[in-house]
């Protein structure tokens, strides 16, 4: 496995792999990975020659600084789980090689057509331009077959989607096929996440009643309305000690509009834990 850090060595890397005709999977992550990222590369590695994972703590999705400074940067430990789930290449930019000085001021703007404009679009302003800006410069770059995205991260997902669907990529590359991947859980329910790693194990104990209610709340949803298990699942978890709502909305899983219905939905949460802002989801 090789770690890459320009973008002219990838660029040389990738056109080589195309002349060999060889079907290039890519799976972006900030890094800090975890078992739900070595998920993403596996499927990568069995679907394709080569298999490309970036690691770039993306600077214009953070709209709070201090979330920025405090994400977890661990290169050397990725580099080893990387090479021994068989990715080929990792690339590890700096911010200064991705991006120009007005670029990392954030001025990409995008039409999501409203999947912008509600959960972590509303509560986390410019980060779904961020996130697509490098989403976008990683598939110019990196041109890949198919792109790994997990479940956990929903709305990033849908927008993905969107953006692949309607720009010029579709035409670009043809055949880019983004790829959904489960949440992967610990045994507890936990969802896995890098942000995990700033908890203490009491607060990882207690983040589990995160996922517990939203499980139990399919149960719910059998005999109450979507008004009702939305009240329930926040004051069941409010009700934790150590646990702190954000949001928690059900929303269609198309439109990412709110629904009063649990045909086609999605339960959408961000809890706070230790200072830490956690999130998962449940389709029903
Ligand atoms: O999901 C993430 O880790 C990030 O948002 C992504 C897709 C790697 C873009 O920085």
């Amino acid at each position: 496995m090789k770690i890459i850090t320009t973008k002219a060595e990838l660029t040389a890397i990738r056109t080589n792999c195309q002349e060999q005709n060889l079907t290039i999977g890519l799976v972006p992550t900030m890094g800090a990975l975890h078992e739900g990222h070595a998920s993403l590369v596996r499927n990568s590695v069995k679907d394709n020659d080569v298999t490309f994972v970036s690691v770039f703590v993306n600077p214009t999705q953070f709209n709070n600084k201090e979330d920025l400074a405090k994400y977890p940067r661990t290169l050397e430990r990725d580099a080893e789980l990387l090479s021994s789930i068989g990715a080929d290449y990792v690339f590890a930019p700096t911010p200064e090689e991705m991006y120009t000085k007005e670029e990392m001021n954030d001025t990409f703007k995008f039409d999501f057509g409203g999947l912008d404009q509600v959960m972590e679009g509303k509560m986390r302003p410019g980060h779904f331009n961020g996130v697509v800006q490098v989403v976008s410069r990683l598939f110019y770059l990196v041109k890949p077959y198919k792109a790994y995205f997990g479940e956990k991260d929903f709305q990033q997902l849908c927008i993905i989607h969107y953006m692949v669907e309607r720009s010029e990529l579709k035409n670009t590359f043809g055949k880019l096929q983004i790829v959904d991947c489960p949440i992967v859980r610990e045994k507890s329910g936990l969802a896995l996440s890098s942000r995990n790693e700033r908890l203490s194990e009491e607060g990882k104990k207690i983040a589990v009643n995160i996922s517990k209610t939203l499980f139990d709340s399919l149960q719910w949803a059998k005999t109450m309305n979507v008004e009702q298990v939305k009240e329930q699942v926040i004051n069941t978890i409010n009700n934790i000690n150590g646990l702190e709502v954000e949001y928690y909305e059900i929303a269609d899983k198309t439109t990412l509009q709110t629904t009063n219905t649990f045909s086609n939905a999605i339960g959408c949460v961000v809890v706070w834990c230790e200072g830490v802002r956690l999130i998962d989801n449940i389709q029903y």
